[in-house]
């Protein structure tokens, strides 16, 4: 039996990666399987929260008592997740891209004779975390994720600023057993004042960890 530390509160999380569409066939996305964001969703609902999934495209199961609404690219999931408040927490563990093609090809693309090369055009996609963040009809608790390859608390410190958070959920991704794809993980949370870090473990284990630093951060 899990405390039940967010009885009653909304909690929306997004999950997996984004596919930003080239052509009809091809699309550009990143490595993240949405095993981290499904943990937290099953977490979050053993603790008693009501819980929106906005996931990318993913091979996972949906967890028991969650409500989940899937999306394929960043501009979808951006409207999924405005569309799912007002709630009480946010958490954005999806790994959304930075940027999108200038255009989707109507039909496929083809190869150039006479040229090596392909260059594609790309423009910044929509910062969704940081428009939760700044949402007048406030959230009580907004969590963001950072993954880094190196310098992790420069930067997990620089979003928490930048996008007026309150919480980071740092973790080192490039490394073996942690990060994208695996079932395991290790992160360090970041807060104004403070932070905690959780050694490696499963992602089921490190989402209960994390919850319950949630739990306590919304009384803070
Ligand atoms: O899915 P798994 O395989 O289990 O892997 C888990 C994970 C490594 C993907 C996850 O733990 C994680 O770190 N998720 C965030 C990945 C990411 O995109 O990090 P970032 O540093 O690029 O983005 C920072 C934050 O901004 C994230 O909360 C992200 O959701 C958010 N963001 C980014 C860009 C954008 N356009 N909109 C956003 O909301």
């Amino acid at each position: 039996e899990s405390p039940q530390e967010l009885k009653g509160l909304r909690v929306v999380i997004s999950a997996g990666p984004t596919y930003e569409d080239l052509d009809p066939v091809r699309y550009v996305g990143n490595r993240s399987s949405g095993k981290m964001g499904y943990a937290l969703a099953a977490a979050a609902v053993r603790q008693g929260a009501q819980v929106v999934l906005v996931s990318g495209p993913v091979h996972l199961a949906t967890p028991a008592g969650v409500q989940r609404v899937d999306v394929r690219s960043a501009a979808q999931m951006r409207s999924a997740v405005l569309d799912a408040l007002p709630a009480d927490i946010y958490i954005g563990a999806a790994a959304v891209s930075d940027y999108t093609p200038r255009q989707v090809a109507p039909q496929k693309l083809k190869k150039t004779a006479g040229t090596q090369t392909l260059t594609l055009e790309l423009v910044r996609t929509q910062d969704i975390l940081a428009e939760v963040a700044q949402q007048t009809n406030a959230l009580k608790l907004v969590v963001g994720f950072a993954a880094e390859t190196h310098d992790v608390e420069k930067y997990a410190r620089g979003k928490l600023v930048d996008k007026r958070l309150d919480l980071v959920i740092a973790n080192q991704v490039g490394i073996t057993n942690g990060g994208f794809e695996s079932d395991e993980n290790a992160a360090t949370a970041y807060w104004q004042g403070g932070e905690q870090v959780f050694p490696g473990t499963t992602k089921a284990l490190l989402a209960e960890q994390l919850l319950s630093l949630i739990a306590q951060r919304l009384h803070a």
